[in-house]
């Protein structure tokens, strides 16, 4: 009985310092000492030398021996458990990482920078102005007065809150309205350009939309000449498309420009040959342009005796479809990501 006693105490002693950090471990303590052929067992079995009047006393401990070897199977479980748990967060740090979605730059957006850093590299300054637009900075000052026909050529978004006897509101139809507005608040010498969205009542199509993008120019100054307007133009295709794109000049109608010419540049899609860009005429135009009318400048009290200018409009849009060979208008307000992330990296 004595001999017993000493074993569980030595028993105890070893199994107090056993730790077992795997789930495995644990399972090995389990069979060693709880299992069917485990100490437990062995222990249990020398109930039966213990001389009677003793059993009650050996019963007892052999009992609390159990439930110790018991406890410390559960703590040791728990313990592997988290253990195990806590290995399956840790991250592995030598998987290679997510990549940062890097967003990309509207090809409209892209163009237009473009082309305001060409004008700027000839001292042009940048200037905007409301989207929402007075009859007058729209139309009036530029030489369109009411019942004009050319009015015609520009099928206007008006906005039905005029009050009788009050010029109505309306959707800029292009930015020569920004011109305006600097022609009123700036004297000569004036060079600036004005990018923007403009708006126009079309049904919109591969060909049109209701809403665009512009960037206007108006240069202001003493023996500003059609010489000067050509010089700028050609130097602007030739940054933006390079050296060997042709040119052409065609007389043309504005109100607010006389003489007025429309510029065209030999088509990029298909090199001349004829596409359905060009019309199969081996020309696109791209912008129009003139010198300022004498009336629009004294509209704005500028003496035309003195000074004369040239203005010039392009289409963001056809600059971007000829340069990336985009051929269809809507593609650039579907917000489609297989369409814009072509961009990337394309300055
Ligand atoms: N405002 C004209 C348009 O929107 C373009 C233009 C600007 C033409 C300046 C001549 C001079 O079509």
């Amino acid at each position: 009985m004595e001999e017993l006693l000493q074993q569980i105490e030595n028993y105890k002693l070893e199994i107090a310092a056993i730790e077992a950090t795997t789930a495995d471990a644990v399972e090995a303590f389990r069979i060693k000492y709880l299992g069917t052929k485990g100490l437990m067992k062995t222990v249990m079995g020398e109930m039966k030398n213990v001389p009677n009047e003793k059993k009650k006393e050996a019963g007892q401990i052999l009992n609390d021996f159990k439930i110790f070897v018991e406890e410390k199977y559960n703590t040791l479980k728990e313990n592997a458990q988290g253990t195990e748990e806590s290995a399956a967060d840790s991250s592995d740090w030598s998987l290679p990482g997510n990549p940062a979605i890097v967003g990309t730059r509207h090809p409209l957006n892209l163009v237009r920078s473009q082309i305001i850093s060409i004008f700027q590299t000839l001292g042009f300054a940048v200037e905007e102005g409301p989207e929402i637009e007075d009859d007058w900075h729209n139309f009036g000052a530029m030489n369109l007065p009411e019942d004009h026909p050319a009015r015609d050529m520009q099928d206007t978004f008006y906005i039905n809150n005029a009050k009788a006897g009050e010029q109505s509101w309306l959707l800029r139809t292009h930015t020569s309205s920004v011109q305006a507005r600097i022609m009123e608040t700036q004297k000569p010498p004036i060079r600036v350009i004005c990018p923007g969205r403009v708006y126009r009542n079309e049904t919109i199509s591969a060909r049109a939309h209701c809403f665009f993008h512009q960037v206007e120019g108006l240069y202001i100054d003493e023996n500003v000449s059609f010489a000067d307007l050509k010089q700028t133009l050609y130097f602007f295709v030739q940054q933006m498309f390079g050296k060997d794109v042709k040119v052409r000049f065609r007389p043309s109608y504005f109100p607010f420009t006389e003489p007025s010419a429309e510029m065209d540049i030999s088509c990029l899609i298909c090199e001349g040959d004829g596409c359905n860009v060009c019309k199969h005429t081996g020309w696109v135009e791209i912008l129009g342009s003139g010198m300022v009318h004498p009336k629009v400048l004294e509209n704005f009290g500028i003496d035309s005796n003195k000074y004369t200018g040239f203005a010039f409009g392009m289409g963001v849009e056809r600059i971007t479809q000829l340069k990336y060979r985009v051929n269809d208008l809507r593609l650039y307000s579907q917000n489609d990501v297989r369409f814009l992330k072509q961009f990337t990296g394309v300055v």
